[in-house]
């Protein structure tokens, strides 16, 4: 097989990588409420108990298979089958079978570890179930008097999460897709304990000088800081749904400081947006190359791709000659 072969195979990218991805707003999901999901290539169920718990399931009825986030009931604290009327509570356990005493011991579909932290309901993945390894970081600005209140964005990017989140760590690419006159000079430090990624860029070259502080915790949950001065600051908290290897949707929230929340707010938010467009060509055809050759200009890249690796069970090698 040659080598284009090879590579056309492994197109989107690697598999899903382990952390914590948002499934919906918080704020758009009322009590009683049931939702189908797409994510991790899969079919789930949303829904949110009338105690106001947000619960994601396993889609498929363990009886015939019916979705129960199509048509599925809450009752109480516990998803109805829209197809025989199985009841599962919060942790997928089948606590009713409206027509037999006896329930099965298989009868149950998986639960999900939610977290509903800075206004997105979050899920953990593990390609191995594993509880999760790290808390979702609560953000104070969020509901902070000094900032303003958040704006939400979302957008669906036709590629694998781990690309998109690449992205934060390619001062290079600011030249060539975004037409910046200079490459902003670029650092990327990684936590003590190896887990979190801070890139920083000094972007004074900018129209609106400014630096930019990129905090990942894993790919797709980031916190990107704009600093144009004291007290001017910009704050986007960004989180990814990965509905498949080749498609991701993010969710955007977006705070300023109030003191500059009129210079700031829409036109800037407006201008990332461009931005994103202007990626956008790249990102869908682009292939996901595992061992790129990359160059000594390439810091930032290599230090993304070292730091990625932990998010895998399998992780993926890199070439960093
Ligand atoms: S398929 Fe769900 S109760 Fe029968
Ligand atoms: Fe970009």
């Amino acid at each position: 097989m040659s080598l284009e072969a090879c590579e056309s195979i492994n197109q989107q990218g690697p598999d899903f990588p382990i952390g914590w991805y948002s499934v919906a707003r918080g704020h758009e999901l009322v009590a009683g409420e049931v939702r189908r999901v797409q994510a991790f290539a899969r079919e789930m169920a949303l829904f949110r108990t009338r105690s106001g718990t947000a619960v994601v399931t396993d889609a498929f009825c363990a009886h015939l298979g019916a979705h129960l986030g199509v048509k599925g009931r809450v009752v109480g604290e516990s998803i109805r089958c829209p197809f025989h009327g199985w009841r599962y509570d919060a942790s997928g356990q089948c606590v009713e079978i409206p027509y037999c005493k006896e329930i099965p011991e298989r009868a149950q579909v998986r639960s999900w570890h939610v977290s509903e932290t800075n206004g997105d309901i979050m899920v953990w993945y593990h390609p191995e179930e594993a509880p999760p390894l790290w808390e979702v970081p609560e953000l104070e600005e969020l509901c902070s008097e000094q900032w303003s209140p958040p704006q939400y964005w979302e957008f669906t990017v036709p590629n694998h999460v781990q690309n998109i989140a690449e992205n934060t760590c390619d001062p290079q690419h600011f030249q060539y897709v975004h037409r910046m006159k200079d490459t902003p000079p670029q650092q990327v430090d990684i936590s003590e304990d190896g887990r979190v990624l801070h890139m920083v860029a000094d972007a004074s070259m900018a129209d609106y000088p400014h630096d930019l502080h990129a905090t990942m915790h894993n790919p797709g949950l980031a916190i990107v800081r704009t600093v144009y001065g004291p007290e001017a600051e910009m704050l986007v908290y960004s989180t990814a749904q990965p509905t498949t290897l080749e498609e991701t949707h993010l969710r955007w929230t977006l705070t300023v400081r109030k003191e500059i929340v009129d210079a700031v707010g829409d036109d800037v938010m407006i201008g990332i947006m461009e931005g994103i467009d202007d990626d956008m060509p790249i990102w869908r055809h682009k292939i996901y190359r595992e061992k790129p050759v990359f160059c000594k200009g390439d810091h930032a890249l290599i230090g993304f791709r070292k730091w990625v690796r932990q998010f895998y069970l399998d992780p993926p090698s890199t070439d960093e000659r």
